[in-house]
Order: structure tokens, then sequence, then C-alpha cells
């Protein structure tokens, strides 16, 4: 079941015993609050975020404390090094997203992941070259300008709390640690890594022993004392420069200048009734989901029995054809001035993508329609959700790529480092069957951001926000997203319940669905296969971090998915 923590400061649940009020807090429904609620990935950081609601903080301020002390409790994603998308929907009908995706220095260019005229998976996805130049900070910097109400050091301070003093080493740390070691054994690269993980940087940590880690308190503190400038300017650029420099990396103190993070448009679309918001390009997943909600319109899915054979074939049918739209069209529009983003998340197209669609047998994903492949994604990225008091909320997703990113940490720095340039199709015109594409919206040039498949999604009816949700899990996060609103929006479940849900994955090519092992029984997934789908198990599909707000009861539901091992959603 998904894990629900509501935590009372000592003053609340004092007043609450003495002066019994008509409404305590346990009247409420389970899992609900009628304050703020925050829903990550790891329960240190939900309830940071918490505690800056409780000081009055809104949801962007405490957005912003939650992303700092995720790059501290969370580093397998949570970052300073990386990039990702925040999407807000205030209770005044207010939406607007910040793109802070990293970007190529100025000297990648297209044919830099080869050697010898193939493709090189160190320099795409291990190497510093794998490394954008990071955008996380000055996405929250800007998010603060435009939306923050605290004074942005306050924000900072417990991250840097949580750096300096330390807390619990983790199980997912643990593992970490052991790969770590292990690298480092046979790379000097990694040193830094050791030296940042490990105890005083040589011993290795039991768990529930604390992680200090003072470069990085030092860091952050850079950010608190001088905004975006203590992190792109001065002595973490020039530390940053300097390893990259001796290091074989491209990223020099002019990238980090030159780094802006955007405010821009949601992408908006409907289903029946509700408002989508979600992230325009560099992001796929605002445009891929409202094309697949667009087709599924089409059916009266609400009638079909949840998760049931004929259900999953019609899911499949509209994520094969959102998924070809974002293989062809995505890239960064900074460089793709002619995306028809317009057309592709008309209703009119979904209505021609749902007329071929046959309710009785899959259809082919063939090179016919398109002749390009999906490159490998990994599965490590994290989401989070926070509704404040009065309603205002925010759905945000941010990454390193892989897992701990290329799990090289800037010496001195104590950060660590996004491979996020393995996202750029690394060889022009090259596409294959092992799972390459090499098309032109996505190849890299200098300063361009490379497609994300990163999906926070917030509904809204109304004119206000009710859900907000998101995932990490490379491709899967669009389907991921999608998933759960339908679930919700269709199948009136909980947030909860939606989120536990099992869930499948297509993107078009290869032409196979994945499936939740342990979610979906053998019998539906032998009907379906008749239906002409080939298919695959998986053990986990994401980690979705949801709310529900019941703007008529006055409460906000939280949820944190039982597949993420640390999870908590934390209100008041
Ligand atoms: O931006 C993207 O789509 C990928 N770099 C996200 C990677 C990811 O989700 C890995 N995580 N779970």
């Amino acid at each position: 079941m998904p894990r629900f923590v509501r935590h009372f400061s000592v003053f609340v649940l004092f007043i609450a015993l003495v002066s019994l009020p008509s409404c305590t807090p346990q009247d409420l429904p389970t899992g609900s609050v009628r304050g703020g609620i925050v829903s990550t990935a790891q329960h240190v950081a939900s309830d940071v975020g918490r505690d800056i609601l409780q000081q009055g903080g809104n949801a962007v301020d405490a957005a912003i404390a939650t992303a700092f002390a995720l790059a501290v409790v969370h580093p397998a994603a949570g970052n300073i090094g990386g990039g990702g998308f925040l999407v807000y929907h205030g209770a005044d009908g207010k939406v607007t997203t910040f793109n802070f995706r990293e970007k190529a220095p100025a000297a990648a260019g297209p044919a830099m992941f080869l050697t010898d005229g193939e493709i090189d998976e160190v320099k795409h996805h291990r190497a510093l070259t794998s490394t954008g130049v990071p955008g996380t900070v000055a996405g929250l910097a800007l998010a603060h300008k435009r939306l923050g109400s605290l004074p942005w050091a306050d924000l900072l301070e417990p991250a840097i709390r949580l750096a300096e003093e330390g807390f619990p080493f983790t199980e997912n740390l643990m593992d970490f640690q052991e790969r770590i070691l292990d690298s480092a054994s046979s790379n000097p690269i990694y040193a830094s890594t050791v030296r940042a993980f490990l105890k005083n940087g040589t011993e290795a940590h039991a768990t529930g022993e604390l992680l200090i880690q003072k470069d990085l308190a030092e860091s952050l503190k850079r950010i608190r004392n001088n905004g975006a400038d203590g992190f792109y300017k001065g002595e973490t650029a020039r530390l940053m420069a300097e390893f990259m420099a001796a290091n074989g990396g491209l990223i020099t103190e002019q990238d980090m200048a030159d780094y802006q993070a955007e405010e821009l448009p949601a992408i908006h679309g409907t289903y029946r009734g509700y408002d989508i918001y979600s992230m325009p390009p560099p992001s796929s997943g605002g445009i891929a989901i409202v094309t697949m909600l667009n087709i599924l319109e089409e059916y009266d899915m609400g009638a079909i029995e949840h998760n049931s054979a004929p259900y999953l074939h019609l899911l499949t049918e509209a994520m094969r054809r959102g998924f070809a739209d974002r293989a062809q069209f995505i890239g960064d529009p900074n460089f793709n001035p002619d995306m028809p983003v317009d057309w592709l998340t008309s209703k009119k197209h979904a209505v021609d993508l749902a007329s071929s669609i046959n309710p009785d047998a899959a259809s082919p994903s063939d090179s016919s329609t398109f002749n390009g492949f999906m490159p490998y994604e990994s599965e490590e990225t994290t989401h989070f959700s926070v509704a404040d008091e009065a309603g205002n909320t925010v759905s945000m997703t941010y990454t390193l790529e892989n897992s701990y990113g290329n799990s090289i940490v800037v010496e001195g720095a104590g950060f660590l480092l996004n491979n996020e340039m393995g996202d750029f199709n690394p060889k022009p015109g090259h596409t294959d069957r092992s799972g390459n594409i090499g098309t032109l919206p996505n190849l890299t040039a200098p300063g361009k951001r490379m497609l994300s498949s990163m999906t926070p999604v917030i509904v809204g009816q109304n004119g206000r926000p009710v859900m907000a949700i998101g995932s990490p899990g490379g491709r899967t996060i669009i389907n991921t997203s999608l998933q759960v609103v339908l679930n919700v929006l269709d199948h009136g479940m909980s947030i909860g319940d939606a989120i536990e849900a099992g869930r499948i994955h297509h993107q078009w090519l290869p032409d196979r669905t994945s499936y939740e092992s342990t979610r979906f029984t053998a019998e539906t997934m032998s009907a379906y296969e008749h239906l002409g789908h080939t298919i695959s198990s998986r053990n986990g599909q994401g980690s979705a971090m949801g709310i529900w707000i019941d703007w008529k009861a006055g409460v906000k539901y939280g949820a944190s998915d039982s597949r993420s091992s640390e999870g908590s959603a934390s209100g008041y």
C-alpha cells in the first residue's frame, strides 16, 4: 500500500489535545491533511518540504527546499549537478513551467560520441563527455524569483544541515558504495566519488551510520549566499572547469556562466473535462501524454474493465502512436523551431490516429511509418509533488540520467555529475535495431538541450489544481503518468490506489509491451498476447509520487509509491 505519514508539530498536537477542537486532525479521511503536503521518494526530504510549508512557505518554496534536500539524501537522482522540469498550478489559476534541462557545452558536436566512426558508450554515458551543463540550480533560482515567498537562504538551510551533520546511510547508498569502491579500484576518475561517499573519505559506511558531505555543504552554502551565481560563477564553476579540463571533460567556466533556465508556457490538453498540464519540449512528456489522452478520449475507458486485456490493448495502441510521434518530431525547440506542437496535441490529430486502431488486433510498429528505433534509457530519476495550504501545486521531476549520473563527483565540490548527454542521439543518421537512433531533432549541438521523457503533470478542474503526478523511469515515465491519470479520472481510484495499480509500457519500438509481473494475472496477459502483442515482464515500473486535492472537502491526499523503498508523503 502507499505510504503516508502525517506529522504534527508538538505545538499543534498540544492544541489538539488541550482545546479539543470540533474537528481534530484525526477526523480527516485516512491519508489526508488540511494543510500542505509533500510526496517524495525520500522521507527525510518529504519532511523538509513539509516543514517549509508549516513555516508559511508556499508550494514553490517547499519544492525548492525539497529539491536541495534530495540532492543530499537521495543522491541517486536528487541533484545540483543535473537538471529537470517544474510544473506549477496556482490556486488562483496561474499555470507555468520551468525548464532547467542540462545543455551541451560549447565544445560539443554531433559526432562527439564516436570513436573510429563507431558509437562509444564510454563517451556517451560514462566519461565526463557525458555530462551536460547542469540546470537544477538555475531552475530553482528562477522559480524562486518568479513565485517564491520565503527568503532563498532559508530554503537552503535544511539541505546544508543534512550535508554537514549527516543523515543515516541507507540500503540504496550501501549498494552505491559497493559499486563505487569496485569501480575505483580500476579507474582513478572515481577517486573523488570515493572521497565524497566514504567515511573520512576512506572507510566503508555501515547501514545507519551518518553520511557527512562537507564539500557538498560548502557548495550549497555558496548557492545560499550568492544564488545561482554561487554555482555558475566563482569557486564552484572554477572547480567544475578545472576538474573537466584535467579529466577529459568539455565544460568550461564560460559554459557554466552562460547557462540560463527558462520559464515556458505549459503544454495544455483536456481529458473528459479536466485540464492536463505538463512540460513542453525539450521534454517529450507533455506532448506525448496529451496525444495519448486525446486518443483514449475516443473510447469509453471507464466502462472497460480496468487492466483487462481489451483495456491494455487500447492503452498500448495509444502509447504506440504517441511514441511514434515523439521519435519523429520532438527535440529542443530552440534548435527545432518548426516542431508542430499544436498539431501533435490537437484533438483532430488524435481522431486520425485513433481511426487507425483495430479494436481486436495489435497494429505493427514497422518502419513503414518511420524508420527509427529507441535508444536505451535508464531508470533513475526522481519525482515529487507538493501542495501548500492554499492549494498551490508543484509537480517536479529532475535527474542525473543514470542512477548517480556518471558516478563522478567534482573534486572539492562534493556533487555528482549527470550523464544526460547520453540522451542525445549518438550517431548522426544511424538508426539500428540494437536501439540507436540518429534522427535530426535530437542530435548534439553546442548549447542544445537533449530530449527528455520526464513528465511532471498537474491535472486541473475549474481553474484549480486537483492532482499532481510524475515518476522516474526513462521512457516509461510518460506511460506511468498516463496510467495514474486514467486510474483516477476514469476509474475513480484514490491517488494511492491509482499509483499502486499495475502498469504496462509500450514505446512503439521495440514493438514489445513490458508489464509488472506481480500486478497482472497470467490469464490477462495471455488474452492480451492473443490480440497480437509481444510481452515481457519486469519487476516494477517507475515510482510515482502524487497528490489529490478535494476542494469541496477542503482536504489533500498524498501518496508515495510502494515501489520506492524510502518514499513518503508528509503533511500537516
Ligand atoms: O530525461 C530523461 O528522459 C531521462 N534522462 C530520464 C532518466 C530516467 O528517468 C532514469 N530514471 N529513472
